[in-house]
């Protein structure tokens, strides 16, 4: 774990955006607030935040929502992620995240991000090695 490196590009931008879009979080019923911002290959910032539903199961992921959001503005290309949350425990993107983020990056450095602004590095291709691909 490691202190919040404020000055490190690009993590400081995508921190600041995933921090941005954690405040808009609609989790009433988990009361878990997650922010994600992806850096695209067009060096443009997409960030997203998790929806939930009263129907849970129609419940969105904040990194799916940043997901979205970069495809539906002509990004599929993405180049680092920070994922922030309002918990003590570091927000690792579950599993549907992991293999939608899959089909638009092969290696994609993440950072995680506590309430505490505790710090911890990972990656895509170590979360998940074996995306599942049509095909494959
Ligand atoms: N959540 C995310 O936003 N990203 C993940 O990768 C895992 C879970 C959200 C969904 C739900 O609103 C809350 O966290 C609790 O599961």
């Amino acid at each position: 774990m490691k202190a919040l490196p404020k000055k490190s590009w690009p993590y400081d931008k995508l921190i600041a955006a995933a921090q941005k879009a954690l405040a808009n979080s609609y989790s009433p019923y988990s009361k878990f607030a997650v922010g994600c911002a992806l850096l695209g290959e067009d060096r443009a910032v997409y960030s997203g935040t998790n929806v939930e539903n009263g129907s849970y199961g129609l419940t969105i992921c904040a990194e799916r929502a940043a997901v979205f959001t970069a495809v539906s503005a002509g990004c599929r290309k993405f180049v680092a992620a920070a994922v922030v949350s309002n918990s003590e425990k570091f927000p690792y993107p579950c599993g549907a995240c992991l293999q939608v983020l899959s089909e638009f990056a092969a290696k994609l450095p993440i950072v995680l991000v506590n309430r505490e602004e505790l710090t911890k590095e990972t990656s895509l291709e170590k979360l998940l090695p074996s995306p599942f691909r049509p095909g494959s």
